[in-house]
Parts: structure tokens; C-alpha cells; sequence
């Protein structure tokens, strides 16, 4: 027989990638000295590839509720949500949620990519499965260990959409697919044609919001209330691990679909729940998102400041106004040379390179939070245009 341990090697250009000084992955972060920055190999750099945009997992009552809750619940809970895990502590925090997003039920999980796989048992056999091209790689995962027949449509494209739902089974049911804001891009989905055309063909919506929940919208509900359609987001999962500045995740919908998911999502069902520090920590965080919108509206002054900077760099940024935004690099070795340019300038962000990305679009996400203060932002757009100099011009600069 062959050894079944033989596939385990890199392809060539990842060997050479990992052997070099160019290597963007796995970089230890020594220290969290605060303001938006980290230290990494004994020097302190901007961290600039954060989704913590509220900069809540610093925040000291945030850190105080988690430690609280060791101390009086323990470190773990030794069990699944449906056996012996369930913490009075996660039934608050689902009530709590199901409120601020004005759905029937919440059903808290342990990972904002277990509650994209909880999705799963939606997506029946009888189904079709309708989603963006580029929605998170958690997603497909779900699709895949679902049941329903997969179609992708062109990002964004509502035409695409619209035609595969009008050659989708009438017989059949139809969910829709998509984030809220993409992780990578930090554009929005295009809400009000999804919701036109969801209407128009009794589609149900679910939408990722594991960056726009606690950032976008008057009171932080997410692309769907930036929108004004919240009404028309049927299911919603979103992630402790960004703007609640911990870890963790829910889905929240209806309450007969709640229920159904909660006794059959394999996902949730033999996997251990959410510790308790991290149940307080986001509880707390939902409490501060509700109450001090000043901090999402920080980090949106800061990410248009951001924006225009690099417009006037000359580079193509798509409108959003999200702190979150990537400059398409193109070459894979190229992005690499660029990330690590940036952080011989003291900047630590994200090198994105397929298959997080597709092949030929390997790009630079930066990302700011509210901690990060017009300075920081001034730094980092300097440090661009330096490495840009430097490394020659990149895909999206004009
Ligand atoms: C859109 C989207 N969904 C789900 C996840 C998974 O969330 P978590 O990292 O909290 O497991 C991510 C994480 O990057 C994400 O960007």
C-alpha cells in the first residue's frame, strides 16, 4: 500500500514561501500592550488585521465579566449544550440577543464557524441553496454537509441571482445565501435586491453577520438594519469573535427553526458549550454595543479616513465606508514581499492568498478598530505608500 501520509507535503511555492522571511502565517503575538497595538518579535507594531472594531476585548469590563465568570463557573463546561453544557448564563445571553435583533429565539454556540455549520440541517434535500460567490469558507463547508443542491451567484450580482431563482423548482424551497459585510473585502451585500427578489419568489434569506452585528446600523444590528430591511433577514448568525471581542457565536431566527436546529444541528449537538467567560465577556459586549454607539461611529470616522487616504494613494477602493479593506496584490509572492514590507515598516496586517482568496487576486486586508486613533491610520497609510514605492505598484492602484 502507499503510504497514506504521502499527500502531506506543500506544493512547491508554499515550501519556499515557509522557508523564507516572507512567510505571512502563524506569527506569534508576544503582547497586547494596548491602543491597537500588539508586540510581535520583541517590537511593537500597529495591529492592523484585527476584527476586534469595537476594540471591546480590551475593554477592562469586558475582561472583569470574564473573569468573574471563571471564578464563579469554572474554565469549561465538560459537555454539549444538549447533555449536561447549558449554562444559566447562555440562556441570558440568547434571550438577550433574540431581543437586539428582533428574532423569536437565539441558540448560542462556541464558535462563529460552529454556527455557520449549524445551518447545516436548512439545507434539506428539498431545497435550493442559493449563495454569493464569495461567502465565508464556513459557509460552503455548510452547504456541503448539507443536503440542498449548491448554486453560486456572481457576487453581488442580482441579474445571476435572479436567474437562478427563477430556474430554481418551484416545488422546491429556496434559501439565500450571503454575509453581511465580506470578511475580505468589507463591502456590503446588496440587501434590498436580495430582499426584492426574495419576496418575489418565497425565498427565505440567512445572512452571515459576523462582521456588520455590533458595527453597522444605528444600533449595531447589522446590515440588515443599515439597510432598513432587518425585518427581512429570516435567519441570522453572527460571531462573538469580532465586535464582541471574544469568542463564541449564535444564529437567531425564528422560533420553530431555533428549536429544529438546536436538535439537530450534528455541529452543536457533540461539541462542547461556550465556557462561561466567554458567554460573560459577550454578554457584557452586548451590553456596551447597545449603549455606546460612539464606538462603532469612532471606528466608522476612522474607516473613512482610512479610505480616502488610500483613494488619494491611488488605489481603487470599493465604496462601504467598513473598516475593513484589501488591496488586491494580485501575485502571491508579491502579496508576501508587501505584507512583509509593512511590517518592517511596524505594520501587521493580513496577507489573504487563495484559497482564502481566488487564485490570481492574493491581496492585503487591513482593518482598523477603535482603539486605532487618526495618527495610527495616518501611519499606516504612510507605511503603504512606502512599501508600494518600494514593491511597485499592486493590481488595484490606478
Ligand atoms: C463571515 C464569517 N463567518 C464566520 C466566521 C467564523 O467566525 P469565528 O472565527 O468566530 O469562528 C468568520 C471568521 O473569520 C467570518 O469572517
Amino acid at each position: 500500500m502507499t503510504d497514506a501520509f504521502s499527500k502531506c507535503r506543500l506544493p512547491r511555492e508554499a515550501e519556499a514561501l515557509l522557508a523564507s522571511s516572507l512567510y505571512p502565517f502563524y506569527l506569534p503575538v508576544e503582547g497586547r500592550p494596548g491602543d491597537g497595538e500588539v508586540t510581535v518579535g520583541g517590537r511593537r507594531v500597529l495591529m492592523a488585521g484585527s476584527n476586534d472594531y469595537l476594540a471591546l476585548s480590551d475593554d477592562p469590563r469586558v475582561k472583569a465579566a470574564g473573569a468573574e465568570a471563571v471564578h464563579r463557573l469554572g474554565a469549561g463546561n465538560s459537555g454539549s449544550r444538549v447533555l449536561n453544557g447549558t449554562l444559566a448564563l447562555h440562556e441570558r445571553l440568547e434571550g438577550e440577543l433574540a431581543e437586539f435583533l428582533g428574532h423569536e429565539a437565539a441558540m448560542v454556540v462556541s464558535t462563529g464557524y460552529q454556527a455557520s455549520l449549524t445551518l447545516c440541517p436548512l439545507f434539506g434535500p428539498d431545497d435550493v441553496l442559493l449563495a454569493d460567490q464569495y461567502v465565508h469558507a464556513s459557509l460552503l463547508d455548510a452547504a456541503r454537509l448539507g443536503q440542498a443542491r449548491l448554486r453560486r451567484y456572481r457576487h453581488n450580482d442580482m441579474t445571476h441571482l435572479a436567474r437562478l431563482l427563477e430556474v430554481a423548482d418551484p416545488g422546491q424551497g429556496a434559501i439565500v445565501l450571503t454575509e453581511g459585510m465580506f470578511s475580505v473585502g468589507g463591502d456590503l451585500c446588496d440587501l434590498p435586491g436580495i430582499a426584492k427578489l426574495a419576496a418575489v419568489h418565497d425565498a427565505r434569506v440567512v445572512i452571515d453577520s459576523a462582521h456588520d452585528a455590533g458595527l453597522l446600523g444605528a444600533g449595531g444590528r447589522g446590515a440588515g438594519e443599515h439597510h432598513g430591511l432587518q425585518s427581512a433577514v429570516d435567519v441570522q448568525t453572527i460571531t462573538f469573535s469580532k465586535c464582541f471581542g471574544t469568542l463564541g457565536g449564535a444564529v437567531t431566527g425564528p422560533r420553530h427553526v431555533i428549536d429544529y436546529l438546536r436538535h439537530s444541528a450534528r455541529a452543536a449537538l457533540f461539541s462542547a458549550s461556550l465556557p462561561a467567560a466567554c458567554t460573560a465577556a459577550a454578554l457584557t459586549s452586548l451590553g456596551i454595543v447597545r449603549t455606546e454607539p460612539e464606538r462603532r461611529q469612532r471606528v466608522l470616522a476612522a474607516a473613512e479616513h482610512l479610505r480616502s487616504g488610500l483613494v488619494a494613494l491611488g488605489f481603487a477602493i470599493p465604496s462601504g465606508g467598513t473598516p475593513t479593506v484589501s488591496l488586491v496584490v494580485g501575485d502571491n509572492e508579491l502579496c508576501c514581499r508587501f505584507w512583509s514590507g509593512l511590517l518592517d515598516e511596524g505594520i501587521l496586517a493580513n496577507a489573504m492568498l487563495p484559497p482564502s482568496v481566488p487564485g490570481g487576486k492574493a491581496q492585503i486586508r487591513v482593518s482598523i478598530t477603535a482603539a486605532h486613533t487618526e495618527a495610527q491610520v495616518d501611519r499606516l497609510l504612510s507605511a503603504i505608500a512606502t512599501v508600494t514605492g518600494r514593491v511597485g505598484p499592486i493590481a488595484c492602484q490606478e
